[in-house]
């Protein structure tokens, strides 16, 4: 016979217990899964508890978000965007087992209006509505999809749990206490090349040359009598702060920094220093 106090002991934790399953952490009595069994290009460890907030407060999300989680195991991370954010979230999973759990933990969780679990290839479905993408899938793997997400809408927000993304720096690294590292990065907008820009002090159009290494933009503004300065710049998703050096020709007048939004070919914005001037550019045509 079990004590009364025994008994309240064990009726808390299996009260504990199916809270803890309620938000979609565990296997249930159809399918149990085990951490580190195979998976089909990376094994299946769950994102610890401790981590699922910080990884989306990292990535800024809200209600408005489309959250993905790409290899999303018993489909937690999406329900815990929908859950404690209000956001429409997906999980990809290609282990058909764990796909159906995390069906399982969404209706359990009472998320199924918000968050779909889709059974698939991160390599074949297609992700490309996401505003915020999760990845804890190791750095080959981060560094295989890159292309795919370095080809997104500028602004995406990109978390992972863990591992980097090879020559992509993170934007924000967050380490906790005794946990691994969680890396956020913004899909930066496409500048590379030559733009036509109007709207600087000294009048006239100069022609802007960028080269572009994800966020990390440099390169050349050249004005009309052909005086050249350097530029070196980064990119916020679509937003673009470009920095002037003096160059040979002094310069003398031009603002040292441009704040600029990048949508597809046309550039908008002002020198931080007037923010009542307005600078244009168009990509010029090759
Ligand atoms: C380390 S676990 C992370 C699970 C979940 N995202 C989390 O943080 O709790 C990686 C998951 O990716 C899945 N996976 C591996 N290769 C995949 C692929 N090509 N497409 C979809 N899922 C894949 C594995 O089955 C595993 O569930």
């Amino acid at each position: 016979m079990q004590s009364p106090a025994r008994r309240t002991a064990l009726v808390t934790l299996l009260s504990a217990t199916l809270a803890a399953c309620s938000t979609g952490g565990a296997g249930d009595e159809t399918y149990r899964p085990l951490v580190g069994q195979g998976g089909k290009d990376v094994m299946w460890v769950p994102t610890l508890d401790t981590l699922l907030l910080p990884m989306l407060e990292l990535a800024a999300v809200t209600a408005d978000d489309i959250v993905y989680d790409l290899g999303s195991g018993d489909g937690k991370i999406p329900i815990w965007a929908a859950r404690r954010f209000g956001a429409r979230a997906v999980g990809i999973e290609y282990d058909a087992q764990l796909s159906a759990l995390a069906q399982r933990n969404a209706v359990r969780a009472g998320v199924t209006d918000r968050v779909k679990m889709v059974h698939g290839d991160i390599f074949k479905e297609d992700f490309s509505s996401a505003t915020v993408l999760t990845l804890y899938l190791g750095e080959a793997l981060n560094e295989k999809i890159r292309p795919t997400i370095l080809a997104m809408r500028p602004g995406t927000r990109v978390v992972s749990n863990s591992f980097g993304m090879g020559t992509w720096e993170p934007d924000r690294t967050v380490r906790l206490p005794e946990q691994n590292p969680l890396f956020l990065w913004i899909v930066p907008a496409r500048v590379a090349g030559d733009w036509t820009l109007e709207g600087l002090p000294e009048g006239g159009r100069a022609t802007l040359r960028l080269e572009q290494r994800h966020q990390v933009v440099s390169g050349t503004l050249s004005d009309a009598e052909r005086r050249v300065r350097p530029v070196e710049g980064r990119l916020d998703g679509a937003r673009l702060a470009l920095d002037l050096g003096a160059g040979t020709a002094g310069g003398a007048g031009l603002p040292r920094r441009l704040l600029l939004e990048v949508r597809d070919d046309v550039l908008r914005g002002a020198p931080a220093s007037d923010a009542a001037r307005t600078v244009s550019g168009r990509r010029a045509r090759p």
